[in-house]
């Protein structure tokens, strides 16, 4: 390919999707930065020579594609990374609480992806989605948000199985523990940060860069046998369940 492979990344303007645009534009993408601000939007694409497009991933769907590829005249990458957290416990939880989480985590998803579908098709292009380590874990107060992710996973497989013969790979990452304003207010307080931090067997919180970097591989031919599966990128701390539990002291 002689001119540079595009790129959408939704949410593009902050956290991990930061990193997300930053690490692809290092790598050679042009990227198309989508978000809601559209002062943040700009600034994040103009540092990365790449195009911005405002807009509400929950919208217009097929309007949103289309804006991408007339802006830069061709798809070959989807990352399906805008999300938001919504906390309430099941049993406390209201209608549009359930709305907010799972039109902006999985059904915005779907559609945006069902748009660049035919596009990416044409390139031999591929999609990643944000998924999270509570797709697998339950957590407090996070029920909603635990099951959007549990239904990324999902769709990942499924589109992965329905869209191979089109082309188009579909894969997942599922952040564990990543420094950014989602969980911000956690790691304002010293002793949570640290407490979270010990958790981790390689011993620290992540980054939106090293998020960025999986994503890269994904979206590379290093991964072009690879489609329908979720990397965990949590420095080992979804497998540290049974570590928790308390052992007899060793003969
Ligand atoms: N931070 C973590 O520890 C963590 C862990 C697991 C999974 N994730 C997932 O990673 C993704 C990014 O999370 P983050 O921590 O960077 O969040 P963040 O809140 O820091 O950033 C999210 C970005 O998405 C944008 N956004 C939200 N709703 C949008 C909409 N309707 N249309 C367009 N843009 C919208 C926001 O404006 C913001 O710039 C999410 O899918 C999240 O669920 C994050």
């Amino acid at each position: 390919m002689t001119e540079r492979p595009v790129v959408l990344v939704t949410g593009g303007a902050d956290g991990i999707g930061r990193g997300i645009v930053e690490v692809l534009a290092d790598r050679g993408w042009k990227v198309i930065v989508n978000d809601l601000n559209a002062d943040k939007t700009a600034k994040v694409a103009a540092t990365v020579n790449g195009l911005p497009l405002v807009a509400d991933i929950t919208e217009d769907a097929a309007k949103l594609i289309e804006d991408a590829v007339k802006s830069a005249g061709r798809l070959d990458g989807l990352v399906n990374n805008a999300g938001v957290i919504v906390r309430a416990p099941l049993d406390a939880i209201e209608p549009a609480q359930i709305d907010r989480a799972f039109d902006i985590n999985l059904r915005a998803m779907m559609l945006l992806s069902k748009e660049a579908l035919p596009h990416l098709s044409k390139s031999g292009g591929s999609i990643v989605n944000l998924a999270s380590i509570a797709a697998v874990a339950p957590q407090n107060t996070g029920g909603v948000y635990s099951a959007t992710k549990a239904g990324v996973v999902a769709y990942t497989r499924q589109a992965a199985v329905e869209w191979g013969h089109k082309n188009v790979r579909v894969n997942a990452i599922g952040p564990g523990m990543i420094r950014t304003a989602m969980a911000e207010v956690i790691y304002q307080d010293a002793e949570l940060y640290e407490k979270r931090r010990a958790m981790v067997p390689l011993g620290r919180i992540g980054t939106p860069e090293e998020i960025g970097s999986v994503a890269a591989f994904l979206l590379s031919d290093d991964a072009k046998y690879v489609s329908g599966q979720t990397i965990m990128v949590d420095g080992g701390f979804s497998h540290t369940l049974i570590s928790h539990l308390p052992q007899p002291e060793p003969d």
